[in-house]
């Protein structure tokens, strides 16, 4: 990543005063947790989508869903925050008016010092009943063995008994509306937009770069390869997240201690 375009993203970031920071699977690439289209690794190369991440397959076969989501917690839990994670911490600590908005299901954000990321796709740290949507406990492990290797049975809902659901978007669901409407307010009235790690190709989130250009907002790109977003993209770091954000947050405000 050459320094001038560097240099250049730091004049941007220096200058902003409502920033907002859109992330992607990119973004918790380099603490190990797979993304969804890199070949091999990707998360849906692995197992058929489709019959996991759907309310179909959940009603079909509750134990394979929930021990799969079981199963990516666990991952999540055993993951750590990266120094992408930590640099956004950084930007939300010097820039007192920054959103975090955030296509990742997981809680790397959080452990990193970012006080309340915008989860437009839910969380895995927020199960609710699959019918009356009552708030569901985390459990706090596998608290129940897998039945086949993959299959565990979900805990019961505390006020009406019904299976308690992974607090993910599934593949046609629509957005968590409060979520969606706090990211497009947010987009509205940022001055920068950064979008770290994500290809831009999954809507209603992929618009909410476009909403902020659209509205007259800068957009900065981090991200190892081309994406539709380069359009919007006013500035493209090419690069990992875990290496290019911490150097853009030094560039812009000098070292801010241990990355
Ligand atoms: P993708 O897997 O579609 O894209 C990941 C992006 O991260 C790609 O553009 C990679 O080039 C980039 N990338 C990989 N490693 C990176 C790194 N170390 N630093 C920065 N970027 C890196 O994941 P998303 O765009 O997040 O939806 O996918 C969006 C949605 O599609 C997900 O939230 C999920 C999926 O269907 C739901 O679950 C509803």
């Amino acid at each position: 990543m050459a320094d001038l375009v560097l240099q250049e993203a730091a004049a941007l970031l220096g200058r902003a005063r409502r920033v907002v920071v859109f992330t992607g699977a990119g973004m918790s690439a380099e603490s190990g947790v797979p993304t969804f289209r890199d070949a091999l690794t990707g998360l849906w190369q692995q197992f058929d989508a489709q019959a996991l991440a759907t309310p179909e397959a959940f009603d079909a076969d509750p134990a394979l869903v929930w021990g799969w989501y079981e199963w990516r917690r666990d991952a999540v839990r055993r993951a750590r925050p990266n120094a992408g994670h930590r640099a956004v911490a950084a930007i939300e600590a010097r820039v007192a008016d920054t959103v975090v908005v955030t296509q990742n299901v997981d809680d790397l954000h959080e452990r990193a010092g970012s006080a309340a990321p915008v989860h437009l796709h839910g969380s895995l740290f927020a199960p609710r009943c699959s019918s009356c949507a009552q708030p569901a406990p985390v459990p706090v492990g596998a608290e129940r063995e897998p039945v086949d290797g993959r299959r565990i049975t979900p805990p019961g809902c505390a006020r009406c008994a019904a299976p308690v659901r992974p607090g993910v978007v599934w593949f046609g669901e629509g957005l968590p509306e409060t979520a969606l409407a706090a990211a497009v307010e947010a987009a509205s009235a940022c001055d920068l937009l950064v979008t770290v790690g994500t290809s831009g190709l999954v809507y209603p989130a992929a618009e909410i770069p476009q909403v902020a250009a659209r509205l007259g907002a800068t957009v900065i790109q981090v991200n190892p390869e081309r994406t539709p977003l380069d359009q919007v993209a006013e500035v493209n770091l090419r690069g990992p997240a875990a290496r290019v954000l911490p150097a853009l947050v030094e560039a812009t405000w000098g070292a801010t201690g241990p990355a």
